[in-house]
C-alpha cells in the first residue's frame, strides 16, 4: 500500500429529476402548435427533444423520472399487440439510456413501466430514481421511452432526448470543434394533421389481429432539433455535427449540398465516431446512411466556402429501406435542414480564429483484434412472414417473443460471434442493451428464396444448409462503420456477422429479480414498429 496521497478526485454525484409533460409545440411558425409529450425539469421548460443531459465519464448521475402525463394518450394505442396495460388509466412509461451501461434494474425494462404519480406500475418497477454511472468511453447517447408494446407511440410523441458522455483529458487534445461549434442534430420523421396534431394511424393492416397496428411508420415532414425543416447560420469554421436518426422507421441517406447547384459535390462529412464511441481514425464520406437510432458525429468544414452560401441537407433513402417503392419528395421529406454560411464581420473569422482540426486518430478504443477471442457463435434470424389466418405480416426472431425463455445468456467480460441471418426484404437496425459491437462480414444469401422456406418451415440452419447458401457476395462494412457501435444496420438476404463485446456494471447490490422472468436486458430491431410487435427477444448477462 503506498499511503493515501489523496490521488483521486471526489467524485459529486448529479442529481436530476426529469418529468413528462403534455403541452404543445410549435414545429414550423406557419403550423399549429402540436400536443406532444415531452422531458424536461418543468413543465414550461419541457422540449421537442427533450433536454440534452452531458454526463462525465465516472461521475455517476442519478434521475428521478416522473411521469405526469394525462388519463390518455394524445396517439393510438394498439392493446392487441403485447403492450403495457394499466388496470385504470395513464400512460405507461419508462426511460431507457440507450447506448448505457448500467446494471439490470437502471436499463428501463419494457416492463418496469409506470404511469402519472407511480399510479400504476409494471411488474419489474423497482425504483423512481435511476442510477447511470457513465463508467464507459466517451460518446454520444440518447434517452428514450420503452415502454412495453407502445414505445413507438411514446417517442412519436416526443418522450426522446440527447445524452452526451465526456472525457475532457481525452477528447481536449483532438481540438474538436466546441460549443457554439458544436451541434448535436436530432432528425426526426414526423406526419401531421392539418389542426397540428401529429398523426400515428388508427387502422392496422390486419384489422381482425391487430387493429392499430402497421409495419412502419413514415412521416413527409423532417423536423431536426423539433424544428420542421430549420435553418441555422454557421461561420467561415469548422463544426462538429453529431447527428441522430430518431425517426421510428425512416432510414436517412444525407448528403450536404450546395443550394441550386444540381448534381455539384458538396460538402464532405469527417466522420469521427459513430453511436457512442470514437472511431480509431476519421473517415471521409459524401454520404451517411443511418438507421434509425443511429447516430454519427461528424466534422463539417465550412470555411472552404463563401459567405451566403447556402448548403441543404438532403434525403435520398427510399422507404421502407432499401428496396421500398417510395421514393422521397424534393420539397418534402427529400429535405432535412439548411445551413447558412455568415462571415463574421463580413470577413474571415480573425476575430475568433479556428483552432480546431480533424483530428488524424480518434480515441483509441481497443480494434476488434485486440478484444477477447469469441467464446461462442451464435445464430440469430430476424423473420417476416404471413400469417394466412389472421392475413398479416407478422416479425420475429428466431421465432419467438419477449416472453420466451432468454436464449441468449452471455458472460461479462466476453465477446461472441452473433450470425444473423436477415430474411425479410427489408434492413433492420440490430440494437443490444449494454454491449459494443460491430459488423465484421456481410454476405448474401444465395437463393435466399429456397433458404427462407426451409427456415420457416424447420428454423434450423444445419437443416436448411446455411453453409450452402451463405456463399453469396460479400459487402464491405464501410470504414466509417467500423466503430464500437450499438446499432447495426442488416441488410436484407445476407448473413451478417457482429462481433459483441459484454460488459456488465457491478452494483453492490443483487439484481431483484428472478432473470428469468425479468432479464433485464434485451436486443431488438430498432424500427419501433418491429420492436413493438414483435422483434424483441431477452438478453441475460451472466
Ligand atoms: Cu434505443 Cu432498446 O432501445
Ligand atoms: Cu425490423
Amino acid at each position: 500500500i503506498l499511503g493515501y496521497g489523496f490521488r483521486d478526485g471526489l467524485p459529486v454525484p448529479i442529481n436530476l429529476t426529469i418529468g413528462m409533460y403534455n403541452k404543445t409545440w410549435q414545429f414550423h411558425r406557419d403550423m399549429p402548435p402540436t400536443p406532444v409529450f415531452v422531458y424536461g425539469q418543468s413543465s414550461d421548460t419541457a422540449t421537442f427533444p427533450g433536454p440534452t443531459i452531458v454526463a462525465r465519464q465516472n461521475v455517476p448521475l442519478f434521475v428521478t423520472w416522473e411521469n405526469h402525463l394525462p388519463d390518455t394518450h394524445i396517439l393510438p394505442w394498439d392493446p392487441t399487440v403485447d403492450t403495457a396495460k394499466p388496470n385504470t388509466t395513464g400512460v405507461p412509461t419508462v426511460v431507457h439510456l440507450h447506448g448505457g451501461a448500467m446494471p439490470p434494474e437502471f436499463d428501463g425494462s419494457a416492463f418496469a413501466w409506470f404511469t402519472a404519480d407511480f399510479r400504476e406500475r409494471g411488474p419489474a418497477w423497482r425504483q423512481a430514481t435511476y442510477w447511470y454511472p457513465n463508467v464507459q468511453a466517451p460518446g454520444n447517447l440518447w434517452y428514450h421511452d420503452h415502454a412495453l408494446g407502445l414505445t413507438r407511440e411514446n417517442l412519436l410523441a416526443g418522450l426522446l432526448a440527447a445524452y452526451v458522455i465526456e472525457k475532457p483529458d481525452l477528447e481536449t487534445p483532438m481540438n474538436l470543434p466546441c460549443d457554439p461549434h458544436d451541434l448535436y442534430l436530432v432528425i426526426a420523421d414526423r406526419r401531421f394533421y392539418s389542426n397540428g396534431s401529429i398523426f400515428m394511424n388508427s387502422t392496422g393492416v390486419a384489422p381482425s389481429v391487430h387493429p392499430q397496428w402497421q409495419p412502419e411508420y413514415f412521416g413527409e415532414v423532417m423536423t431536426v432539433n423539433g424544428k420542421a425543416w430549420p435553418f441555422v447560420n454557421v461561420q467561415r469554421r469548422r463544426y462538429r455535427l453529431r447527428i441522430l436518426n430518431a425517426s421510428n422507421a425512416r432510414y436517412l441517406s444525407i448528403t450536404l449540398s450546395l443550394s441550386n447547384s444540381s448534381g455539384s459535390a458538396g460538402l464532405p462529412f469527417h466522420v469521427i465516431g459513430s453511436d457512442s464511441s470514437y472511431l480509431l481514425n476519421p473517415v471521409t464520406v459524401s454520404k451517411l446512411v443511418l438507421s434509425p437510432a443511429e447516430i454519427f458525429d461528424v466534422i463539417v468544414d465550412f470555411s472552404v466556402l463563401p459567405p451566403e452560401t447556402e448548403i441543404e441537407m438532403l434525403n435520398s433513402a427510399p422507404y421502407p429501406f432499401p428496396n421500398g417503392n417510395n421514393q422521397t419528395n424534393s420539397t418534402l421529406d427529400g429535405k432535412v435542414m439548411k445551413f447558412v454560411v455568415k462571415a463574421l464581420n463580413g470577413t474571415l473569422d480573425n476575430d475568433m480564429p479556428d483552432k480546431s482540426k480533424v483530428p488524424e486518430h480518434g480515441v483509441p478504443y481497443a480494434s476488434v483484434t485486440a478484444v477477447p477471442l469469441p467464446t461462442m457463435t451464435r445464430i440469430i434470424t430476424l423473420f417476416e412472414h404471413f400469417n394466412n389466418e389472421s392475413q398479416t405480416t407478422l416479425l420475429d426472431i428466431n421465432r419467438l417473443s419477449l416472453h420466451d425463455k432468454a436464449t441468449e445468456t452471455p458472460k461479462s467480460g466476453t465477446t461472441e460471434l452473433w450470425q444473423v441471418i436477415n430474411l425479410t426484404g427489408d434492413n433492420h437496425p440490430l440494437h443490444l442493451h449494454l454491449a459494443s459491437f460491430q459488423a465484421v462480414k456481410m454476405q448474401q444469401l444465395n437463393d435466399s428464396d429456397t433458404f427462407t422456406n426451409c427456415m420457416l418451415e424447420n428454423n434450423n440452419t444445419i437443416t436448411c444448409n446455411l453453409d450452402k447458401h451463405a456463399i453469396g457476395p460479400e459487402l464491405p462494412v464501410p470504414e466509417h462503420e467500423k466503430a464500437w457501435k450499438n446499432v447495426v444496420k442488416l441488410p436484407p438476404a445476407y448473413v451478417t456477422t457482429v462481433l459483441v463485446a459484454f460488459r456488465l456494471v457491478e452494483t453492490n447490490q443483487p439484481y431483484p429479480f428472478d432473470v428469468t422472468t425479468y432479464p433485464g436486458y434485451v436486443y431488438h430491431c430498432h424500427i419501433l414498429d418491429h420492436e413493438d410487435n414483435a422483434m424483441i427477444r431477452p438478453l441475460i448477462m451472466t
